[in-house]
């Protein structure tokens, strides 16, 4: 099958488009015809061996965490789909290769695509919307009338937990530049802040949740806007003992970790508030239900650009910039 396939990490021209040997599908896999993968920030992060020491991939690799496409087989064990089932996914770590023509993905990792969706509006969506999900829901708990700050409202996470957000009934405060900030009102934001304005610090108090995806200085700063008992999650990074616990990590890469979010979790306790690091994870579960809100035209996708598939690095490039207001989807087929 044709792919794009990485030989060698680093941060130049890595990716060459080429043939591998279709993936070999197991018990309990569905194997996808892929007809639209979604870009994310971890492919070019992976691409950059920034992810050497906690996604031990074997090269060659293929990138791309967000599939939707056709089911054309099904593994000896697999109940819930069949041949024919248009589904979506963000395939599990270790089974990533979304930039290629077919993937074989765990059916407990997918999930029937949303209808009203195409193909391309469907792979914006699973990296993002899970994230989302395991961040408000999951770890927040996130209810009706409290008060959550979501940074960098106009990307990929923040176009889809904003939405998530007003829909769980929260009081929903975003950050973004003058030409997002219709686009994040529109999304359902109550208070918009144009960081290129103001300082977000200035302007909100009292959070009951933040959710940073920027860097350092934003992370510090978002502890200061939440009254005690609030919940910081960063997801990104830095990553803390909770999360090098969950992913089994070497006493070593523990201590790497406790080090790195030694500071923010010391202020968080000071201040009365938790920190935490999120890494989202597979889950076709979750994914059903997030299909039940697109499905009930509660959460909409929200697609900046698609790239033909032989465009996949110029797609790539185009995250790279960090100015992508919502998704970016590359057409497989
Ligand atoms: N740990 C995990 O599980 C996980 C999951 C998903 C993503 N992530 C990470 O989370 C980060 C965000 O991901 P993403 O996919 O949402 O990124 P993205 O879509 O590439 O974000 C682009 C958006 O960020 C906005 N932005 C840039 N600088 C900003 C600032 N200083 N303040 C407010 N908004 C700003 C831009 O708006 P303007 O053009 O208006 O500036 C743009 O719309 C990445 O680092 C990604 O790797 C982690």
């Amino acid at each position: 099958m044709k792919a794009f396939i990485l030989d060698r990490y680093g941060k130049a021209d890595r990716m060459r488009l080429g043939d591998m040997p279709d993936p070999e599908l197991r018990d309990d896999d569905v194997l996808v015809q892929i007809h639209a993968a979604g870009v994310n920030l971890l492919d070019s992060k992976l691409r950059n061996g920034e992810f050497k020491l906690i996604l031990r991939y074997r090269l060659p690799l293929v990138l791309g965490h967000d599939v939707a496409g056709v089911v054309v087989r099904v593994g000896s064990r697999v109940r819930r789909f069949k041949p024919g089932d248009e589904v979506y996914a963000r395939p599990a770590d270790g089974r990533i290769g979304a930039f290629a023509e077919f993937i074989a993905i765990d059916e407990g990792d997918v999930a029937i695509k949303p209808k009203a969706l195409t193909m391309e509006e469907a792979a914006s969506i699973p990296l993002v919307a899970l994230t989302a999900w395991q961040a408000l829901l999951e770890r927040a708990h996130l209810q009706k009338g409290q008060k959550v700050l979501i940074h960098a409202g106009s990307g990929g996470v923040g176009t889809f937990a904003i939405q998530l957000a007003k829909h769980l009934g929260a009081i929903v405060a975003t950050t973004t530049s003058t030409a997002n900030l219709d686009l994040v009102k529109r999304l359902g934001a109550d208070i918009a802040i144009d960081y290129t304005k103001d300082d977000f610090e200035h302007v909100l108090h009292d959070c009951d949740v933040a959710l940073n995806s920027l860097g350092t200085e934003t992370l510090h700063k978002s502890l200061r806007v939440l009254k005690p008992g609030g919940k910081l999650i960063s997801i990104s990074g830095p990553p803390d003992p909770g999360f090098a616990k969950d992913i089994g990590a070497s006493w070593m890469l523990r201590l790497v970790m406790r080090f790195l979010s030694y500071r923010i979790r010391q202020q968080a306790k000071r201040r009365r508030v938790s920190y935490a690091f999120l890494f989202m994870r597979a889950s076709g579960e979750q994914l059903r239900e997030i299909t039940s809100l697109i499905d009930a035209g509660l959460i909409r996708p929200v697609v900046d650009r698609v790239f033909p598939f032989e465009s996949t690095k110029e797609a790539l490039a185009y995250v790279e910039t960090g100015r992508a207001k919502g998704k970016v989807v590359v057409k497989v087929r």
